[in-house]
């Protein structure tokens, strides 16, 4: 047997193609190559490695990143993120080969709602009406009515009658976040993000003391406390284009590290300190989004592996959440 089948026979195992990539090779040129000869396009997101966001054709947040998965003409779209990232992009283009440098690349999210027991918890709720953040599973958008981001989730729920009870899914911290925006009293699931929910308090406490001019920034997904002191709260392009137009010099960043990558590239002077995490590991980096490297995305590219792959039933049922969304995007001109 070749190399490439005994890989390909250990996909399952492993979640990437597990190859020797010559250690000499310029890899920048030999994805730059492959993208041209397979008329590719690489869709990274924020947490991606800088490397991996400055290949790709496209880097952004969770709506940018679907938006430009249905609208794309490319025939194979590489997705530099996570699987729960791949699958939406796969139901919004059925017909195209979706490919995911590594299946392992999860998330605690996703994970902590499993669309068995979700089902359950829906039928006891009849009524409601189901909002679930993009980061969750395939499986689970065909339990829901509108699909969101951070960046529209106010939006969306602004655009269900106010009589109408919701229940929202995953994320509890975001969840909660939405109740004290929108003032709706929406049932939330019990779900968080590993990352999110490392940040240390005192820590971050002890930063802004050490640094009075700085600004405290997070994202939705961190807990209620943190959000309670944070002079911006947003989405990954949120936060992003706050530091840009911001007169603030320094930023303390509440959300997982790969972002400061960007922020540093468009304001080249200021200075960016990353949330501490409650211990001494690089916890605040997520463990699902660096699995991609470039030698994964390399391979992944040269041998269309491995590849999203999803019934058509999942397609059929979840797809029309993911465009109510984008329905409600494009009106509110996000
Ligand atoms: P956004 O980039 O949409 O803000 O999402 C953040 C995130 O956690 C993605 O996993
Ligand atoms: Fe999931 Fe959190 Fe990683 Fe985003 S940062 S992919 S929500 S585990």
């Amino acid at each position: 047997m070749s190399d490439v089948a005994i890989a390909k026979a250990d996909l399952e195992k492993n979640g990437f193609l597990d190859l020797e990539v010559d250690p000499t090779m310029d890899l920048v040129e030999a994805i730059e190559n492959l993208k041209k000869e397979k008329n590719a396009i690489i869709l990274a997101h924020y947490y991606q490695e800088s490397e991996i966001q400055d290949i790709a054709d496209y880097t952004g947040d969770s709506l940018g990143l679907s938006q430009q998965a249905a609208e794309t003409d490319a025939d194979i779209i590489v997705f530099a993120g996570v699987h729960f990232m791949a699958e939406t992009a796969k139901m919004l283009s059925p017909n195209k080969k979706v490919l995911l440098p590594d299946l392992k690349a999860g998330c605690s999210l996703a994970d902590s709602c499993p669309p068995d027991v979700f089902r359950k918890f829906k039928q006891r709720h009849p009524d409601h009406m189901v909002v679930s953040y993009i980061n969750c599973t395939a499986e689970l958008k065909t339990l829901t009515d509108i699909v969101c981001t951070s960046t529209n989730a106010v939006h969306i729920i602004e655009s269900i009658p106010k009589d109408k009870p919701i229940i929202f899914a995953p994320d509890k911290n975001l969840g909660a976040y939405l109740v004290k925006k929108t003032g709706r009293d929406m049932i939330l699931w019990n779900g968080a993000c590993m990352v999110h929910e490392i940040f240390a308090m005192e820590k971050i406490v002890k930063l802004m003391e050490r640094h009075p001019d700085a600004k405290f920034i997070a994202h939705p997904e961190c807990e209620p406390q943190l959000l309670e002191i944070a002079d911006f709260i947003g989405s990954t392009s949120s936060l992003i284009r706050f530091t840009k137009e911001s007169d603030a010099e320094i930023f303390i960043v509440g959300t997982e590290v790969g972002i400061i990558h960007q922020m540093e590239k468009s304001s080249p002077n200021k200075t960016f300190i990353p949330a501490p995490p409650n211990n001494t590991c690089a916890c605040n980096e997520c463990p699902h989004m660096k699995r991609n490297t470039m030698e994964k995305l390399y391979l992944c590219m040269k041998h269309e592996l491995p590849e999203i792959i999803l019934p058509e039933h999942i397609i059929r049922d979840g797809i029309a959440p993911i465009e109510r969304m984008l329905e409600i995007s494009a009106k509110a001109g996000l």
